[in-house]
């Protein structure tokens, strides 16, 4: 009779042993990196797993050459979006309007920042401030208006009135009340700032300055002159993804420009494309060659060189000649992000209005050609059959900054909230 030969002792101790060497001289020889960093698949990290785990399955010590994305679960997990909102999006610069909007007194601009309201208004004395746009009565917003112009701010829930400056002048019907400080119950304030022709916001008291945040970049994008161009419209996409996927798009070095964007790829000297990291910015750059193959693109996008622009964590400039987008991703949860488009041209006249209107047409077909792309990538980041993946050495530094920046700021969120058990 024929004997199984799997079923000899001998035979399985023997395969054991000589698999486990083979693992450990791989692991020596540099063949493969150590058990402790290999992202773990979708089937191993759950719920159980705890935050500090998924953290630790990120090896942001990899040089580029050998560095993975940051693992699938990062995208996926609620607690990482809870964790991204009190660390990332409450320590970062988080760019909140146009400073054309708080030029004169009593113009204001809100907006939500890591889930807190906030308005940011020019003061009597020109000088620009910040605050939680929370009543210190009763929680109700006080200014309930995307921007505009006031003389004071005027709670529209029981009516007190708070200066530009945020001091509380008036509430009515309060007398009697007893051991309440007008002066202790101005509106809390918040950093604010402007650069360019950007409103700035940061959550956090202890941040550095915004021009010590942006570094580099200052004096990267001054050259272009952007605060020359004139705000035209914006489009507002709501997509299916987590907010990093559409940022891993955005820094893959063109990577995917020949395969998704035809028409952009047709006035890119793809082969020159140069990613150039510095502090928290990257800059994806591309000299520009005139082509008629997209008669739209060619007529719209025009330079000697496109400039990319990436400052961490969520804000993009895009720039060709005479033109300026910027794209603000804002995380709505795990799964979703709202992506603002703000367009800005050298001439918004009436005569030049069709030109502006085809420019903005090719950056929304360029928009909808990431979009399913991004939604896809959400889904196959929710796959068992993904745990994360590797990097172009040639394309995707940017992404290797990203996720670098990203693994420091939540490793020390975690450590900082003494939250590293759970
Ligand atoms: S909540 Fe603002 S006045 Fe009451
Ligand atoms: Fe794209």
């Amino acid at each position: 009779m024929h004997r199984i030969q799997g079923n000899n002792p001998a035979r399985w101790i023997l395969g054991f042993l000589i698999y486990y060497v083979c693992e450990i001289a791989n692991i020596l020889l540099g063949q493969r990196p150590c058990a402790a960093v290999i992202p773990r698949t979708r089937q191993a990290m759950t719920m159980q797993t705890s935050i500090k785990e998924i953290l630790a399955s990120y090896n942001d010590k990899a040089p580029l050459s050998e560095a993975f994305t940051i693992p699938a679960p990062w995208y996926v997990d609620p607690r990482i979006a809870e964790l991204e909102s009190k660390t990332v999006f409450s320590k970062s610069w988080q760019m909140v309007g146009r400073a054309e909007h708080v030029e004169k007194s009593g113009q204001f601009v809100t907006a939500t920042i890591a889930g807190e309201p906030i308005v940011v208004v020019r003061g009597n004395d020109s000088v620009l401030r910040g605050f939680y746009n929370v009543c210190r009565h009763h929680a109700a917003a006080v200014v309930t208006e995307p921007c505009g112009q006031a003389s004071i701010l005027h709670c529209p829930y029981h009516g007190w009135n708070y200066g530009l400056d945020g001091s509380l002048k008036g509430m009515p019907e309060f007398d009697g009340v007893k051991n309440f400080d007008r002066q202790q119950n101005g509106l809390v304030p918040v950093k604010a700032d402007i650069w360019e022709k950007f409103v700035f916001v940061n959550l956090d008291p202890e941040a550095a300055s915004l021009t010590d945040f942006l570094g580099g970049l200052v004096k990267r994008v001054a050259p272009l002159g952007v605060s020359r161009l004139h705000y035209f419209e914006s489009r507002s996409y709501d997509i299916h993804c987590n907010w990093k996927v559409f940022v891993d798009n955005y820094l893959d070095g063109g990577y995917h420009i020949p395969h998704l964007h035809k028409g952009l790829n047709s006035v890119l000297d793809y082969k020159q494309y140069t990613i150039e990291n510095e502090d928290r910015y990257c800059l994806q750059s591309s000299p520009m060659v005139s082509s008629e193959q997209d008669a739209a693109t060619g007529a719209t996008r025009k330079g000697d060189r496109a400039w990319y622009f990436w400052q961490y964590p969520n804000l993009m400039i895009n720039c060709y000649e005479g033109y300026m987008d910027t794209n603000l991703v804002l995380p709505i949860d795990q799964d979703h992000c709202r992506v603002i488009f703000d367009f800005h041209f050298g001439d918004i006249s009436e005569s030049h209005r069709e030109y502006d209107q085809q420019s903005v047409a090719v950056g929304a077909r360029v928009q909808d050609e990431d979009l399913g792309i991004c939604e896809g990538v959400q889904r196959g980041l929710k796959s068992r059959a993904y745990g994360a993946g590797r990097l172009s050495a040639r394309r995707e530094a940017g992404e290797h900054l990203f996720h670098r920046l990203l693994a420091a700021d939540l490793k020390s969120g975690l450590q900082s909230s003494g939250a590293a058990a759970d």
